[in-house]
């Protein structure tokens, strides 16, 4: 059980909060060590109200990416707000951030700036509407855009209506990509790709170029919208829109979480191509043109331009991987990493290959005791705070955690 202090939150919030807490923080599906409520963060780590510290690979489900309290973010972010923030009309930061963003992101001529990604991927399908006036959307099986009535995974709340013109794909599976947009015929508007497959509770997968290809030529070739949705993974993998290494650029592309280092900003950006309908929808929000999470923004890509952050992360999460490998291959536990290491997926499986959630339960259970803020079916995030020694640490860790739910082989 979480402490004392977090059973009595969580005891209060169950009479005023729907569910006692709703969305992806809820703790629900976590082990029941999993606290729900936080009073502190810094840097890697979290604190709870019971005063525990945890290293935190979940790192806000994104936003972290340098760190909680980040001093140089934070000061642009405060220093905006003496100013102003919320007004009659935007600052002089709006163009800036466009500007930047179109300097370093390929694909990015224009951006819209919104609040958070479910913003930019609604946006994105009226544009890939608007653009040739047509109705269909491809969309992989199982992958996250947001919570909408067209997007949430849970139907309570939705009608049938809501996607109506959706059709769905296998992600990584050119064929069935294709087949998709045959169905579609010629009221293909576009097609929404994740930058990697990063479902809830089965392996991650990297793209594969066949897959990423045939999305840019079927746009091409039917007029039609390819969108990235890098709300997860933008900023995390490289320095330039998600798929840009593989050598293929969407038309629009949505951001969000980690851009400001977690103050509230999402952005939708666009190319040249669908700049026109980009202009023609509505869309807008109170909180859109608010300046202090552009200045913060602003900040946050100056450090992505200079520093080595990436690489960074890289190296702890090889670090991490290959240790628990090593762990996990001494007790001869079928541990599944997968998923970029700086974004990974750890679950388990039987001697059968199935998902063994008993085991990846437990072993979260074990690390958030301990300590290690885990969580056994959503990929974690490895922030740039972390240092060498939160992962010997994390290791450390794991080692006993691995060793208290299992029977170690002879050597
Ligand atoms: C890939 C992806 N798209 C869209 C969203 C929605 O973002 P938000 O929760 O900020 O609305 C998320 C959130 O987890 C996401 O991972």
């Amino acid at each position: 059980m979480s402490g004392p202090a977090d059973q009595a939150l969580k005891q209060r919030a169950s009479k005023v909060i729907p569910g006692g807490m709703y969305g992806h923080q809820s703790v629900s599906f976590l082990p029941p060590s999993a606290p729900q409520f936080f009073k502190r963060a810094e840097g890697a780590y979290l604190w709870d109200h019971d005063d525990k510290r945890y290293i935190d690979f979940m790192s806000a489900y994104g936003p972290n990416l340098f760190g909680y309290c980040h001093a140089q973010i934070d000061a642009a972010y405060t220093q905006q707000m003496q100013s102003i923030d919320v007004a009659t009309g935007p600052t002089a930061l709006m163009v800036d951030l466009a500007e930047a963003y179109a300097d370093l992101v390929t694909h990015c001529d224009w951006s819209i700036f919104c609040k958070n990604g479910t913003d930019a991927t609604s946006i994105a399908l009226m544009i890939a509407r608007a653009h040739r006036n047509k109705k269909k959307i491809l969309m992989a099986t199982g992958a996250y855009h947001g919570a909408a009535p067209w997007c949430t995974p849970m139907p309570a709340g939705t009608v049938a209506d809501d996607r109506k013109h959706f059709i769905y794909y296998q992600y990584n599976d050119a064929s069935s990509l294709r087949a998709a947009a045959e169905d579609a015929g010629e009221d293909l508007a576009g097609i929404f790709a994740s930058p990697f497959k990063h479902d809830v509770l089965i392996d991650q997968e990297l793209p594969n170029l066949e897959y990423a290809k045939a999305a840019r030529q079927i746009c091409d070739d039917k007029e039609a919208v390819l969108i990235i949705d890098d709300v997860r993974a933008g900023f995390r993998m490289e320095r330039d829109c998600s798929w840009h290494s593989l050598g293929v650029e969407p038309d629009l592309s949505s951001w969000g979480k980690a851009i400001a280092n977690g103050h509230p900003i999402s952005c939708l950006m666009g190319s040249e191509r669908t700049k026109k309908a980009a202009s023609d929808i509505y869309t807008t929000g109170s909180f859109w043109f608010a300046g202090a999470a552009m200045a913060a923004a602003l900040k946050t890509l100056e450090i992505i331009k200079t520093s080595d952050y990436i690489e960074h992360t890289v190296t702890l999460g090889t670090i991490l991987r290959d240790g628990l490998n090593d762990i996990a291959s001494k007790h001869s536990l079928n541990i599944s990493q997968t998923g970029p290491v700086q974004m990974p997926l750890i679950m388990f499986n039987d001697d059968a290959g199935n998902r063994d959630m008993m085991v990846g339960t437990g072993f979260a259970d074990g690390m958030i005791k301990g300590g290690a803020y885990f969580h056994h079916f959503h990929n974690m995030f490895i922030n740039a705070a972390m240092t060498q020694d939160d992962i010997t640490q994390t290791l450390e860790l794991a080692q006993k955690v691995i060793s208290s739910i299992t029977t170690p082989q002879k050597a």
